[in-house]
């Protein structure tokens, strides 16, 4: 007799149906795995041998097989062994085949018998749903599974004999509540940071329209006090926003307690980050920071000190907001659209166009460090900054800054703009100006007649690329929208195109 359960293997955040199909035949004793099984796959026979020892079940003395169907497709990580060894149950008789029948499992055994967490719970819930069929998956990851639905069935069980006791109606599990973190009230506020005043502007505005920023000054001077106070004023996520944020935070098997969060991703990798870490990649092809900041924040502190290849690599994520990753037996996309805020110093030494400091190394200090970021990559980034020094004046001045829930209100109300403009218009592919495309943006961004002749002399003088022209608009537009006024104006695009050029500023005054 064949018994069969239904599991899945994930490609991506996409849950993939597989078929565990167990049978018990007379001939050699053991337990074999067949269907592409992994290391942690084929791993599983010991311990799905040993939780049954333990739950009191003892292994047939004749030849198990388990088939994992499709064959063809590579079967990767440790929660096969809860279906493999649900299956075994049943081919043994100790639970019944047909209930088994409604549901997708997934867990991992301890060898006592009791299930382990995994990754993915979440978007197998949502695959399972789709389909009408159940969840069997570890108590711990009940709380993020039970986010797939209200009606949707869902047995958390902590061991093996829980689950059995439930088929037999012994102790029926209950079904587990659907966990959100509390909004946390500790975040680092933009009150803290005295003067700089243009570039808490320009935190303001990369944060009401999604831009790219990239912050450059002396060592010191608070350019990660400052990204680090972004999350504080960026709005939460959006319902749907927030279940794929989960899925990738899900697979990726980062999401604390099983809990979900509002809260939007604010990845700060080290500059030692390799590529596969950036962008993702490895041997499971897990998401890398690009997609577990997706729809938040990627902060790259010290930019120039990454290897140049692994900055590059950001070049595709940035222009299509996913990432492909490819390896030789499968590809997988994940989402990443995200924001990127860069900070670093302008020069090896920090100082360069500091009024009165002149580096050691001359010009070359400067131009060897700023080279080690590519034209392409710098072209994606739409705001660029000057920090300079705090001035001793602003740093005695004992009167407290704005704090940072009433720029998150300003914030907050030039979102709900644009994602309204958008909802007009029909366009779904994006909700805030920085990632709509360049058709929509010429679209609702045109500006009026001073304001084109401004554009038209800074093309032309500062030659933008096509990208640099449209990401000029874009930013226009979020900062028109601070402003509450439907039409782009001179006064917006001027703004606008300062914040591009402040990074040539700084390559003159050095
Ligand atoms: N504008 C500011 N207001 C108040 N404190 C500040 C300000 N700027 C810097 N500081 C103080 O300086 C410390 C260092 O700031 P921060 O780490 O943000 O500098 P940085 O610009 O990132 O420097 P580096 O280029 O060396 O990374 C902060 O912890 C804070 O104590
Ligand atoms: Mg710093």
């Amino acid at each position: 007799m064949v018994a069969r359960v239904r599991t899945v293997a994930f490609q991506g955040i996409e849950a993939v149906p597989v078929d565990v199909q167990v049978m018990i035949a007379p001939g050699k004793v053991g337990m074999q795995i067949v269907g592409l099984p992994d290391k942690a796959v084929a791993e599983s026979r010991e311990r799905v041998q040993a939780a049954l020892h333990a739950s009191g079940l003892s292994m047939p003395s004749k030849k198990v097989t388990v088939n994992l169907a499709p064959a063809d497709l590579p079967k990767e990580g440790s929660h096969y062994d809860l279906p493999i060894a649900l299956g075994l149950m049943a081919a043994l008789g100790a639970i019944p085949g047909d209930m088994l029948a409604g549901y997708v499992v997934l867990g991992e055994l301890s060898l006592d018998g009791t299930i382990a967490a995994v990754a993915g719970a979440l978007p197998a819930a949502i695959g399972a749903n789709a389909e009408g069929k159940g969840l069997i998956c570890p108590f711990a990851c009940g709380p993020e599974a039970a986010w797939a639905g209200k009606d949707f069935d869902i047995l958390a069980p902590r061991s093996l004999i829980a689950i059995a006791n439930h088929f037999r109606g012994t102790q029926v599990l209950s079904r587990p509540e659907a966990g959100i973190h509390a909004a946390a009230r500790d975040l680092p506020d933009l009150a803290d940071i005295k003067g700089q005043e243009t570039a808490k502007r320009a935190l303001e505005v990369a944060a009401a329209g999604g831009h790219n920023l990239l912050m450059v000054g002396p060592p010191g001077s608070g350019k990660s006090m400052l990204a680090q106070r972004l999350p504080s004023i960026l709005p939460p996520l959006m319902p749907k926003e927030l279940l794929e944020v989960s899925m990738i935070a899900s697979v990726a098997g980062e999401l604390g307690e099983g809990k979900l969060t509002d809260r939007r991703p604010f990845r700060a990798p080290h500059h030692s980050a390799s590529m596969a870490a950036m962008v993702g990649g490895g041997l499971r092809a897990r998401p890398g920071e690009v997609s577990l900041a997706h729809h938040g924040v990627l902060f790259l502190d010290e930019f120039p000190e990454f290897t140049p290849q692994t900055l590059d690599a950001l070049r595709q994520p940035l222009e299509t907001g996913d990432c492909m990753i490819a390896r030789a037996n499968h590809r997988v996309t994940y989402p990443a659209r995200i924001q990127l805020v860069a900070a670093m110093n302008p020069c090896r030494c920090g100082m360069a166009g500091e009024p009165g400091y002149r580096c050691l190394r001359g010009e070359r200090c400067r131009t060897d460090y700023q080279a080690r970021i590519s034209g392409p990559l710098l072209d994606r980034i739409d705001l660029r900054i000057e920090v300079p020094a705090v001035s001793a004046s602003d740093l005695i001045r004992p009167d407290r800054a704005e704090k940072s829930a009433d720029v998150a209100l300003r914030v907050a109300r030039a979102r709900t703009l644009q994602r309204e403009r958008f909802e007009r218009l029909g366009v779904t592919s994006a909700t805030t100006n920085a990632h709509c495309a360049p058709s929509v943006i010429e679209e609702i961004a045109m500006p009026d007649a001073s304001g084109l002749s401004l554009l038209k002399d800074a093309s032309e003088k500062l030659a933008f690329s096509a990208r640099a022209y449209h990401r000029v608009l874009k930013v226009a537009r979020t900062l028109a929208d601070l402003d509450a006024s439907e039409i782009v104006g001179r006064i917006h695009l001027a703004e606008a195109i300062s914040y591009r050029m402040s990074s040539e500023r700084v390559a003159q005054a050095a």
